[in-house]
């Protein structure tokens, strides 16, 4: 079975840090969002993937490129034009022939690996299957309903939902996924919706039925969604021991907690880190407090400050801030500093969606 992954978006909701930035890079846990349907799908022994984009001059491409540093093989499809997950989802007829193949979403992340499903589903009696999640708000997804042990109809983010049932971004279909994809129309929002293709599949009387997802899912859009995917990715970090002297990475008056990852050449002065932290390489720590479910990428430099739960990507700098920074998300190269001289004003240059409180 083939598997592909659909990251041709523009992250609109995402903004600013996915004006310079594909969604699918930015990093959760310090792995890219991507990686994490990848990591999925190789657990379960699928190693050729098709990753759906909008551009082969894009980040996407130049940064996993053929896929072998992760251990698979990539083949990348274009979607010049977003005209909605079933027309991309079309496109993938030539990749993936006349087999099975399963669909991610690629910003949606799970704690349910799904291993068991993505092996059993070829031999499977179903002509498709959705994983569903359950949601507190249904009018933000595509939500099923169920009938026994088949789902009798889905539809996209309904105004009365059915049911609190999600569509949760991972489909298992057969090739009748694309004759179902050629008879629908485009939808009010003016996209050719995969949950569409789904009912229109179902109308078939052909078997979709339900996977139900065992805990956590989340759909990772929005600033406020990826902060809390790095919170729950985090917390089951596997316990880890302190960091020591002999590690080299800590100089002065340190007290660093278990479950704290330091990348290489990393430098942590006279602060205090509790984790899960994860921080990435040639990060400079100096006189700060670093709280758990933190994240700091590459290249950071954090003084005199204190910083929790937060994500802060490559070569950031945070300087002198007084009060605690918490559920924050810099992308690369942002800077959060105390004005230098007099006088001691706020200063912002914000990209668009940008988003400060004092
Ligand atoms: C898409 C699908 C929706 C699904 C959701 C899951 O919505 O259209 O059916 O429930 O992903 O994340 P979108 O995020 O494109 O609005």
């Amino acid at each position: 079975m083939k598997a592909v992954i659909l990251a041709a978006g523009q992250g609109t909701r995402l903004r600013p840090v996915t004006l310079t930035m594909p969604k699918p890079l930015v990093p959760v846990a310090n792995k890219w969002l991507i990686a994490y349907a990848i990591d999925m799908v190789k657990a379960a022994g699928l190693t050729e993937i098709g990753i759906v984009v909008n551009s082969l001059e894009g980040p996407i491409v130049t940064t996993l490129g053929s896929g072998d540093s992760l251990g698979v093989h990539i083949t990348y499809i274009v979607q010049e034009q977003q005209l909605g997950l079933a027309h991309a989802t079309g496109l993938c007829r030539p990749f993936v022939g006349d087999e099975p193949f399963c669909l991610f979403l690629g910003d949606n992340i799970f704690q349910d690996k799904m291993t068991r499903l993505l092996v059993d589903f070829p031999a499977s009696s179903a002509e498709a299957c959705i994983v569903l999640g359950e949601v507190p708000d249904p009018t933000r997804f595509g939500i099923a309903v169920l009938d026994g042990a088949r789902i009798s109809g889905v539809v996209e983010k309904p105004k009365n939902p059915p049911s609190n049932l999600a569509i949760a971004g991972v489909y298992l279909f057969r090739s009748s996924i694309f004759e179902a994809i050629g008879k629908i129309k485009p939808s009010a929002r003016g996209e050719l919706e995969i949950t569409d293709a789904i009912q229109a599949l179902i109308d078939t009387g052909a078997p979709v039925t339900p996977y139900k997802l065992d805990g956590w899912f989340i759909d990772a859009g929005k600033p406020d969604p990826i902060i809390m995917a790095n919170q729950l990715v985090l917390e089951q970090l596997p316990y880890s021991p302190p960091p020591d002297e002999s590690s080299g990475k800590l100089f002065g008056k340190c007290e660093v907690s278990h479950r704290v990852l330091l990348g290489e050449n990393t430098q942590i002065i006279d602060s205090v880190i509790r984790g899960p932290v994860v921080i990435g390489s040639n990060t400079i720590i100096r006189n700060s407090y670093i709280g758990p479910y933190t994240a700091l990428g590459n290249d950071v430099r954090v003084d005199n400050s204190e910083i929790e739960a937060s994500i802060v990507m490559n070569n950031c700098v945070i300087h002198n801030i007084p009060g605690r920074i918490d559920r924050s998300l810099l992308a690369d190269n942002a800077q959060v500093i105390t004005s230098p001289r007099m006088p001691a004003t706020h200063r912002f240059v914000l990209a668009e969606n940008s988003y400060v409180e004092v």
